[in-house]
């Protein structure tokens, strides 16, 4: 049996998806999620859940106790930027205050691990031409990009005693499904483009809006990378191993592949044989043309890159929405 595992957010749809990986590998696992958002969506004899807040430090030092853990993947936090701008002072208490909480707890107990999830809005607006490296200018835009890179300045000063490892990762949109429909995107406060599309293919057929159909770009629209659920999951199994030997590290986490709006529409409609219901807006303030990874980093370093290809991340998105939909009944999705 390999060691044991604290996933924060565990029960939200990219912890879940660690989750369900680490367990196939062998790795035991213990979650905390408040449940405010994430649901227990499957049981395992190698999976603990404990309900509650990772400000919470009595619970912390209950978990630390009860379970022997060497590495903490850190996913709980608010992930909505439009909410992010509404209340920002719910985002740098959930993303920054809370992550310096655990921090504390983690070295209380002497747990020396974390991997972090940070994201690509730390980088901002840009108008490069090039992939983004991990070395590009921060400047993030709204109070989620600004809570989430406070935390990694808060990770990189507290390892500086050695006493707290850590591998940041910064996400661009992550998309799709477990193959086996264990877990997908259930979160109801999500904006982005596929849930979007996803949430117009319901009965009512929903209206959403693109943002912008004059940018330089093949169709007009905005160009995005989207990286698989799985895939990004398997990089931080690869973390595990390289914290190991080696410490402090950030890598960009995307499929170094972009798509235009129009192009993701086009290849949903083509995979559920329906007609997306958009229409165009004028530009969205903050909104970069074309934000790709460079994700050589991670392949030098971790030896890991994304496998999986757009086609296959809609359909098991598609796939999770329709099942949801048969469980839940249209109305409440
Ligand atoms: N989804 C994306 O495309 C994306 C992109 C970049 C970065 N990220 C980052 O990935 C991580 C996971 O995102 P997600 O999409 O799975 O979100 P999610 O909302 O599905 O999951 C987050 C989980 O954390 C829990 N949670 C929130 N605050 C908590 C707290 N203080 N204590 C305990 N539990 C708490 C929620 O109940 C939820 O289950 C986040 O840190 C997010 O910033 C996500």
């Amino acid at each position: 049996m390999k060691e044991t595992i604290l996933v924060t957010g565990g029960a939200g749809y990219i912890g879940s998806h660690a989750v369900i990986e680490l367990l196939k590998i062998g790795y035991k696992v213990v979650v905390i999620d408040s449940m405010e958002i994430g649901k227990i969506q499957f049981k395992d004899k190698n999976l603990k859940y404990y309900r509650g807040n990772i400000r919470n430090s009595k619970l912390l030092d209950r978990i630390f106790s009860e379970n022997q853990i060497e590495t903490v993947m850190h996913f709980a936090a608010y992930v909505s930027v439009p909410e992010s701008i509404r209340v920002p002072e719910k985002y740098f208490l959930n993303n920054t205050y809370s992550t310096l909480c655990l921090l504390k707890s983690m070295k209380k107990n002497k747990i020396k691990n974390i991997i972090f999830s940070s994201t690509a809005a730390v980088y901002g607006e840009n108008d490069t031409e090039d992939k983004i490296r991990e070395d590009y200018t921060i400047n993030p835009i709204n109070p989620y990009g600004k809570s989430k890179y406070m935390a990694e300045e808060i990770i990189k000063d507290m390892s500086k005693d050695n006493k707290i490892n850590y591998v940041i990762f910064r996400y661009f949109n992550v998309a799709g499904a477990n193959e086996e429909q264990k877990s997908g995107q259930s979160n109801k406060k999500i904006t982005a483009l596929i849930p979007n599309i996803l949430n117009s293919f319901n009965k009512k057929n929903k209206k959403f809006y693109i943002y912008g159909n004059d940018y330089d770009t093949k169709d007009g629209t905005c160009i995005r990378d989207y990286i698989y659920v799985t895939d990004l999951v398997e990089a931080h199994i690869k973390a595990i191993k390289f914290l190991k030997r080696n410490k402090n590290e950030i890598f960009n986490l995307g499929s170094e592949n972009g798509f235009t709006v129009l192009e993701i529409i086009k290849t949903f409609e083509k995979v559920n044989k329906q007609k997306v219901n958009y229409e165009f807006k004028g530009r969205r303030e903050g909104d970069s043309k074309k934000v790709i990874a460079s994700s050589q980093k991670a392949k030098k370093i971790l030896g890991w890159e994304a496998k999986t290809d757009i086609s296959k991340i809609l359909e098991t998105a598609l796939k999770w929405h329709q099942n949801k939909i048969e469980f839940l009944g249209s109305k409440n999705v």
